[in-house]
């Protein structure tokens, strides 16, 4: 079991490499906030108060935990659970079980953990299905100097009527600007690169040293060598890295580039790549213009399509239930630009969707309570969906499902910007997806991962199997996508969600405090 006590604060610091000072959210006066490692099997107890001496809200989510039977700990703000209020404490409970690897933990309130709330989550497992000598986890993020909530205001407001994403200042690894890494001669690392950013993907390159892709996501694949890496916010992914046998006498870089294709705009001043070192001796020189084509580079990134997991999960052959989500950017009439899946754009309800699942009886099975706001939709026991995604819009986005890792069983290949689809050009928009003619075969053993890219003008199918009862979320991990209501709430197996969960005395509390009536018991 382990134990965390912690309370969240603002504070002001100087992130090395930074010339500015950042407002950031600490865990007891700290930041950045501490990496969690457990064993896989181990109990988490967290207790999260809230210090905030200003009004603002907080929850905690465990990013990629399937939290089986423990739906109640999965930490999105009114969907399981209420914000947390100044002065009040949420006990998040939960055991690892199934699960090992790559995970992180974020604030899932608004788009706060952009301002420090998040942090490495690894689950160690004594039979990894690959050696090495040491591990390094290498976080990867992009900085907004404001604080959130300022940028979130502005964001979502009529003074921004095109719905332009802010634009980050800073691409930051292990919460610097640079960063070491040290390789010793002779030895083999495990590199486990977490995306924890609100908003830009990032590509890695190591100089002169291969990467061979272990896990995604938590997931083992089969060994897949690589030189280039993409990772979208969210997505994880771990590569062993062979350090050199002899001293190569001199330090080589690792280079970290953002995806300006996400950005509207490039300002002048903003730094795309980003020079990181590999130290076999901190007395050589500092790696300086490595010799590198960034094109060739972007079309080097390994495509998670076919990347084969370790232990063969076969295909979900069929599925009994298909949901076809149509993903649009547009005005609903006020100046303010929103995000929809179908029609809808996501409004939070009133109450957390647990509470009203678990409060409502028989009724828990009938869409209609949930209203028209929330794009959700229920799933009887152990269907197998299917998620078809179309993008109509021009912009690549991250999707993540909580509760489950899913099949990625159909998807758009990479968009590259000089390889236009023109509008008149049908064959090659990929939009939408054709069941009876697939752009790609679909794989045997599909990858299976928590959070995708959907391409600009592509498609994505997804498929799992519903036998996790819970309320799920599922959402562009943009988190400025999130605000802007791109999100779905899976209401999966609401009876059996009633049989394990119950509205404990903190949870309630927790809703008190901040003002919202528990309906019922
Ligand atoms: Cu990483 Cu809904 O979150």
């Amino acid at each position: 079991i382990h134990t965390f006590h912690f309370t969240t604060s603002w504070k002001s610091v100087q992130i090395p490499g930074i010339p500015q000072n950042k407002s950031v959210i600490t865990l007891n006066g700290q930041w950045p906030p501490p990496a969690i490692h457990v064993n896989k099997g181990d109990t988490v107890e967290l207790y999260l108060t809230n210090g905030f001496d200003d009004l603002t809200q907080t929850s905690l989510h465990f990013h990629g935990l399937l939290q089986t039977h423990s739906n109640i700990m999965d930490g999105p703000s009114m969907i399981t659970q209420c914000p947390i209020g100044p002065g009040s404490t949420f006990f998040y409970n939960f055991t690892v079980n199934e699960q090992t690897g790559t995970y992180w933990y974020h604030a899932h309130n608004g788009a706060q953990y952009g301002d420090g709330l998040r942090g490495p989550f690894i689950v160690h497992d004594p039979s990894e299905p690959f050696t090495y000598d040491e591990e390094r986890v290498v976080t990867l993020s992009d900085l907004y100097l404001q604080k959130y909530t300022k940028i979130q205001d502005e964001f979502l407001s009529r003074y921004n009527p095109t719905g332009a994403e802010p634009i980050p200042q800073y691409s930051l690894i292990n919460d610097r600007l640079n960063d070491t890494i040290h390789f010793e001669v002779g030895k083999t690392y495990l590199l486990r690169f977490i995306n924890m950013g609100l908003f830009v993907s990032q590509y890695i390159q190591l100089e002169d040293h291969e990467m061979t892709i272990v896990e995604v996501d938590g997931v083992y694949t089969k060994p897949n060598v690589t030189n280039t890496l993409y990772v979208a916010t969210g997505q994880r992914v771990s590569v062993i890295v062979k350090a050199k046998e002899v001293n190569p006498h001199k330090n080589f870089a690792m280079v970290q580039v953002m995806d300006e294709t996400m950005l509207d705009v490039v300002p002048d001043d903003l730094a795309l790549l980003t020079i990181n070192q590999i130290s076999y001796n901190d007395n050589y020189k500092y790696p300086q213009n490595p010799n590198l084509d960034v094109e060739q580079m972007k079309r080097n990134s390994t495509n998670d399509f076919y990347l084969t997991t370790h232990k063969a999960t076969p295909l979900l052959d069929h599925y009994d239930r298909q949901i076809v989500l149509d993903v649009r950017m547009q005005n609903l009439g006020d100046g303010i630009k929103y995000a929809f899946f179908n029609n809808v754009s996501y409004t939070a309800a009133k109450l957390p969707v647990l509470t009203t699942v678990l409060t409502s009886g028989k009724l828990a099975n009938d869409i209609r309570i949930y209203g028209d706001n929330l794009n959700a939709f229920i799933f009887e026991p152990n269907e197998v969906i299917e998620v078809v995604l179309n993008n109509y819009d021009t912009g690549r986005h991250p999707f993540h499902l909580h509760g489950h890792n899913f099949q990625v069983v159909q998807k758009s290949p990479a968009f590259h910007e000089d390889e236009t689809f023109p509008d008149e050009d049908q064959d090659k928009m990929t939009v939408p997806y054709n069941e009876s003619a697939p752009l790609m075969k679909m794989p045997n053993l599909p990858i299976l991962r928590d959070t995708v890219i959907l391409e600009p003008n592509g498609h994505v199918v997804l498929r799992f199997r519903a036998s996790n009862p819970g309320v799920w979320l599922f959402h562009c991990h943009l988190d400025w996508h999130l605000q802007q209501g791109l999100v779905a709430v899976f209401i999966e197996d609401p009876f059996a969600l009633q049989e394990h969960e119950e509205l404990t005395d903190n949870y309630k509390d927790v809703c008190a405090n901040v003002g919202i009536a528990n309906r019922g018991n």
